[in-house]
């Protein structure tokens, strides 16, 4: 994929949700936030955000922006199936208003974001992964993720999501889900990216995203 068909997913991406970017880009109160998360999401996420389990993933540090996003897209609206599709996350969000996912959000960007769990000790694998998040691969026209998750992995806001510490297999699990359109909340972005990668391909940058701090 070229940079301007990026560009132009990108705009659409922006022009079609102006309601949405509205609702993310008000600040929410972190004191608040910590409330509800202490009560309800600390058995997954953990108290700080940095969930010890490897299918749970970790929200330290993530953007404000974008964890309210995903807040109001894992909710149902009637019989209207959730925009983001988990069963467990639909029920936890049940309860709470947008000013609740604002407050949270304001909570888990603040945290500190500790290290990924991997499991792939294999330089040469964690080499390919590296290979594949700075620079793509030319040969099946997969774009580098750095291009729009940073080098570093930190993501820029609002649109362009953290990766830099998250658990291998909850990253590897979201390649997954976009590739077989069960996550399709991205208007079809990360599908564009990585419907040409190899299995192994995933599984390689999933590793190296979680070594990435
Ligand atoms: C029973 C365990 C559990 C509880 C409790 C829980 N979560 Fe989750 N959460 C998950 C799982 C599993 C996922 C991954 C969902 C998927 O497969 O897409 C997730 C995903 C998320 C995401 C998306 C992260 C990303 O990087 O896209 C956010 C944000 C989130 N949870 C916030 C919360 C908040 C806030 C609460 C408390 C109100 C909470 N969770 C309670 C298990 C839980
Ligand atoms: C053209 C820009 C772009 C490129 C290139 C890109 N991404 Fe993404 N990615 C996005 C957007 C936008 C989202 C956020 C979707 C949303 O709002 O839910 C995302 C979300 C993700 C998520 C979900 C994060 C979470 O916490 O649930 C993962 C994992 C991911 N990208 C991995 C990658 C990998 C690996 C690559 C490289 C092979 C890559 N991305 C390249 C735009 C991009």
């Amino acid at each position: 994929m070229n940079k301007i068909t990026n560009m132009v997913a990108v705009i659409v991406l922006i022009l079609s949700a102006p309601v949405l970017a509205e609702k993310t880009a008000t600040k929410g109160d972190a004191v608040k936030g910590e409330e509800i998360a202490a009560g309800v999401c600390a058995g997954c996420h953990n108290a700080d955000g940095n969930s010890v389990i490897p299918v749970n993933p970790s929200l330290a540090g993530q953007h404000a922006e974008y964890i309210t996003k995903q807040l109001i897209e894992f909710k149902m609206e009637g019989d209207t199936p959730a925009v983001r599709n988990s069963p467990i996350m639909s029920a936890m969000v049940t309860a709470l208003s947008v000013e609740d996912m604002r407050d949270l959000a304001a909570f888990y960007a603040q945290q500190k974001p500790t290290s990924g769990i991997g499991t792939e000790t294999n330089e040469e694998v964690l080499r390919q992964g590296e290979i594949i998040y700075r620079g793509g691969n030319i040969e099946n026209g997969v774009p580098a993720c750095a291009s729009c998750h940073l080098p570093d992995g930190s993501g820029i806001p609002p649109h362009y999501p953290q990766l830099a510490g998250q658990h291998a297999a909850y990253t590897l699990a979201q390649l997954n889900a976009f590739n077989d359109g069960i996550r399709d909340n991205d208007k079809g972005i990360m599908l564009k990216v990585i419907s040409r990668m190899s299995a192994q391909e995933k599984r390689a940058v999933s590793e190296f995203i979680s070594s990435l701090k």
